[in-house]
């Protein structure tokens, strides 16, 4: 049986991964930082560990939990959009603190702990970032922090991809997508988009580590 861990698994997205994983048969581990969302991923089957990215503390004590695990799929999921805002006043130093530290720093600590676990297995560490991140694609600046958030993210995935050679890391958009964070005016639902996101993850192969894709497979411009 195939493993799985997925980072930031609540609710939304997260949990959805966890939802078809188990579905489909594979053994998941996945991370909630508190008690309300450790047990909804219990009743949904999976091996529940706690987890706050932005706490490194947090991180060590999952990597120790880890142990020497093999992981055929590790999913960093867990985001924040913060405060909106755009390029007309400058964001408050804790909204840029607290969206970069969960969406940037987070993954750069999370990847030297879990990628070796993932080379183990030859497997492949999935990065759940934005089409907002797309700079070649940018056409607003509403959501200042947050694009610039999934940007670094997106070079965060893309040079990691060296260091880790047998390991398949890639960036993935969901699309707009009905969760907390999405909104109910979202076009896409959750179940639509993880099922999407899984086939494109079965898809990829070595030679494609380091790449872009939307949850319909399509290849995104940086
Ligand atoms: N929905 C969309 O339209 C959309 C579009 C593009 C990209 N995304 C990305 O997809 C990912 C999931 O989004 P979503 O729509 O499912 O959002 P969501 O419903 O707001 O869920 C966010 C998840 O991230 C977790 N999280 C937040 N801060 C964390 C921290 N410090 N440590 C650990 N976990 C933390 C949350 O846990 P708690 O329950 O503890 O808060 C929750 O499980 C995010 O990275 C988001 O940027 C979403």
């Amino acid at each position: 049986m195939p493993t799985a861990l997925i980072l930031g698994a609540s609710r939304g997205i997260g949990r959805e991964f966890v939802r078809q994983l188990r579905a489909a048969g594979w053994n998941v581990i996945a991370t909630a930082r508190n008690d309300a969302g450790l047990d909804t991923l219990r009743s949904e089957g999976a091996q529940a560990l706690k987890l706050d990215v932005t706490k490194p503390e947090s991180l060590a004590g999952l990597g120790a939990q880890l142990d020497d695990e093999k992981l055929d799929l590790a999913i960093y999921v867990a985001g924040v959009y913060g405060n909106g805002g755009q390029a007309t006043s400058p964001p408050t130093a804790e909204d840029f603190d607290a969206v970069m530290h969960t969406n940037v720093l987070g993954a750069m600590r999370a990847i030297p702990l879990i990628a070796p676990l993932v080379e183990a297995a030859q497997g492949k560490f999935a990065f759940i970032t934005s089409m907002m991140s797309s700079i070649g694609d940018t056409d607003a600046s509403y959501g200042w922090v947050y694009r610039a958030s999934k940007a670094a993210l997106n070079m965060t995935v893309k040079s990691a991809a060296f260091d880790y050679p047998k390991a398949t890391f890639v960036a993935l958009c969901p699309g707009w997508v009905r969760t907390d964070m999405g909104g109910p005016d979202a076009p896409i639902a959750v179940e639509e988009s993880v099922s999407g996101l899984l086939q494109v993850i079965a898809t990829l192969e070595l030679k494609d580590t380091g790449s872009f894709r939307n949850y319909a497979g399509e290849r995104l411009s940086w």
